[in-house]
């Protein structure tokens, strides 16, 4: 083949005029072909008010641009010139066949055909021609000069050196590409169409639009939502991909809410109704990032998932062109096989099994060889992977955070002589490790911690064997949380009373899960939570009730007053965690060491009361009320306090 001078672009609508002007601006000629005049004047407006745009931005020179750019209805003489051909006239099989029987007769024989069909099997149309072999896709994505990649497709007898030359072809606009076999959908459409589905079907179950988008939006890095992407592109679109694709043999189903929204004309943002409303024309749908929660992301995510392995497994494209395309074509801030080995594979089985669809047989043998994605060190991709112990509390690194768990499960995490030093070891190893870039501290079993251990309370004869303790065991913790230069993330899944909740008031970041309930019952055994009544007072002044009340407090109401950030069902709790270490590890590190700096200064003002304050403590545990409380409390009574 020649050196590609001369383009032809077949097509003048939504894809061909945009595709016409990404290649004039690459530098090519560029004829613009296509059955109606008005077309082609439309096309040639919204190129020039394109190219104004971008010689104001970017200082390209627009009209030598446009000059670059002629327009024609004639197709066989327009053919005879071309060097190379992308086709994009309207996705019908038997027009798009009359198109490469004309090329076929009227291009020379070193021509790359290409075609821009979203759901037509390329070879399909291939067989319109007597040259096959250099036919092949190059699917593009609306708009084509703001979505940088192409889905090269490569059909059976697509030959090699087409292949080739379409990557140099490619390249040369200035774009990204994937390559994929000819199956229906290709990648990107087939992942969407799962995810769309998948979002679909959540809404017919009863979540509403604004709870699966801000899902999408706000965890999961879509960067619209999925129902606002559905209105964007037209709700007729989406509904048309799927009878084609459907008609094709994928399994896709067509649900009666998008009959619905065709046969009433509530296409989307074109129409100004769709899943959203929107006023005038520029309009945007709100998406209420409170509602994020609602849905678990694995359940809008599971079904993509095992789509993806489809495709890996059957070759049709590999992991990494997977990635690239759903973060290049989608603006996904990370591929779905990336989410799946950030979620755990595990996970996407149980939810798949979950959905009643089965999983794919690449994702089930993965989970038996315990390929788990970050939470093993291997998934589709492999990650720094560590485990360790520290007596009772385990410390596992999963790339770039790690997840400290107490284990002391039979005893509510009660904070024993082991748990104190455990959970300081763990968090000087997370510390130590400069891959770590946040800490996410959970309990085992129904508590996150109970609080001190009573039994450990009990066996101090005197206020110096309090005080051993405290300057030995407990201040080296407290110090270290405080000191701490990565961010402190608590999952608390239960109780987190006394010194459990102590701990929370000095982690970064609090999620509870709903059963969680929190506490600093202290006062009920004759002593005082010196953390709670100086550092958590402190930061929140709405802390000294529960102080001086024993008060129980509900996750809702810890999420109201402030003691927790964010409030989750139980089996997300773990994966919200997830989701906000893996966002802080995309931050820049010396920026979350200034802040984390900037908060140890600030509570450094109040280290000198959190000092007074364990002294008291010691102090009291030498009284006879704490006698008194600490016996009462063990034979489930109410004390009797000195003077009542
Ligand atoms: P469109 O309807 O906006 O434009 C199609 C154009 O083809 C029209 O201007 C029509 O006059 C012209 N045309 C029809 N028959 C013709 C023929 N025999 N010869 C020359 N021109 C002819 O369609 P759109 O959206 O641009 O789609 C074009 C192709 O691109 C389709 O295959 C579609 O599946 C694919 N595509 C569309 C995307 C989108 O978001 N709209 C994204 C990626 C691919």
């Amino acid at each position: 083949m020649k050196d590609v001078r001369n383009v032809l672009v077949i097509g003048a609508g939504t894809m061909g005029h945009g595709i016409a002007e990404l290649c004039a601006l690459a530098g090519y000629s560029v004829t613009l072909v296509d059955v109606s005049e008005e077309a082609l004047k439309k096309a040639m407006e919204r190129i020039a008010w394109s190219l104004s745009k971008l010689e104001k931005k970017k200082g390209v020179k627009k009209d030598e641009v446009l000059s670059r750019i002629t327009t024609s209805t004639d197709l066989p003489s327009s053919a005879s010139n071309a060097d190379l051909v992308i086709e994009a006239v309207v996705e019908k099989t038997e027009v798009k066949k009359e198109v490469f029987r004309t090329l076929d007769e009227n291009c020379r024989d070193d021509v790359i055909l290409a075609t821009n069909t979203s759901t037509i099997p390329i070879a399909e149309i291939a067989s319109a021609t007597s040259k096959p072999e250099r036919v092949l896709g190059l699917h593009f994505f609306n708009p084509p000069t703001l979505i940088r990649l192409v889905e090269i497709v490569v059909a059976e007898k697509t030959s090699e050196e087409t292949v080739e030359l379409a990557k140099k072809f490619v390249k040369s606009l200035g774009m990204d590409y994937i390559t994929a076999r000819d199956v229906p959908g290709f990648v990107v459409n087939r992942i969407n169409l799962r995810v769309f589905g998948q979002a679909i079907k959540l809404l017919e179950s009863g979540y509403s639009v604004e709870e699966i988008d801000a899902c999408a939006k706000y965890r999961i890095g879509i960067p619209m939502g999925l129902f606002e992407v559905i209105d964007f592109s037209g709700v007729d679109v989406l509904y048309n991909v799927i009878r084609e694709m459907s008609a094709r043999g994928f399994d896709v189903e067509l649900s009666p809410i998008l009959e619905e929204m065709v046969r009433e004309g509530r296409l989307g943002m074109k129409t100004g109704r769709g899943f959203y409303t929107y006023e005038g024309l520029y309009g945007r749908a709100r998406i209420p990032k409170r509602k994020a929660y609602a849905v678990n992301p694995l359940s809008i995510l599971a079904p993509a998932i095992n789509e993806a392995c489809w495709i890996v497994r059957n070759k049709v494209s590999s992991a990494e062109d997977v990635e690239k395309a759903m973060k290049l074509g989608m603006g996904y801030r990370k591929g779905v096989l990336e989410l799946a080995d950030v979620y755990g594979l595990d996970r996407v089985v149980e939810e798949l099994e979950r959905l009643g669809i089965a999983p794919d047989q690449m994702l089930r043998d993965m989970v038996d060889s315990e390929k788990l994605g970050k939470k093993s060190g291997e998934g589709f991709f492999r990650w720094r992977h560590e485990r360790k112990s520290f007596g009772p509390v385990s410390y596992e690194k999963r790339h770039s955070y790690a997840i400290i768990t107490l284990k002391r499960a039979e005893r509510l995490n009660a904070l024993n002589e082991e748990m104190w030093v455990g959970i300081r070891d763990a968090l000087l190893e997370a510390e130590r490790d400069e891959d770590v870039r946040a800490v996410l501290i959970t309990g085992e079993g129904r508590a996150f911690s109970a609080g001190d251990d009573i039994a450990v309370m009990r066996s101090w004869k005197s206020v110096s064997d309090g005080k051993e303790f405290f300057e030995r065991v407990a201040a080296p913790l407290i110090d270290t949380m405080i000191d701490c230069s990565k961010p402190l993330i608590s999952l608390v899944n239960g109780y987190a009373y006394g010194g459990g909740m102590e701990l929370n008031l000095l982690m970064d970041i609090v999620i509870a899960s709903k059963g969680a309930t929190f506490s600093v019952p202290e006062g009920l055994i004759g002593a005082f939570p010196p953390i709670a009544s100086t550092v958590g007072f402190f930061l929140n002044r709405r802390v000294l009730r529960y102080c001086l009340t024993a008060e129980e407090i509900q996750a809702d109401e810890a999420l109201e007053v402030g003691i927790a950030d964010l409030v989750v069902d139980d089996d997300q709790l773990e994966i919200a965690g997830v989701e906000v270490a893996e966002r802080i590890s995309e931050l820049a590190p010396m920026s979350i060491q200034a802040v984390k700096k900037a908060k140890r200064n600030v509570l450094n003002v109040v280290r000198t009361a959190l000092e007074s304050a364990v002294e008291e403590l010691i102090i009291l545990s030498g009284t006879a009320d704490f006698e008194e409380g600490m016996r009462a409390f063990l034979e489930k009574r109410r004390p009797v306090w000195r003077g009542e």
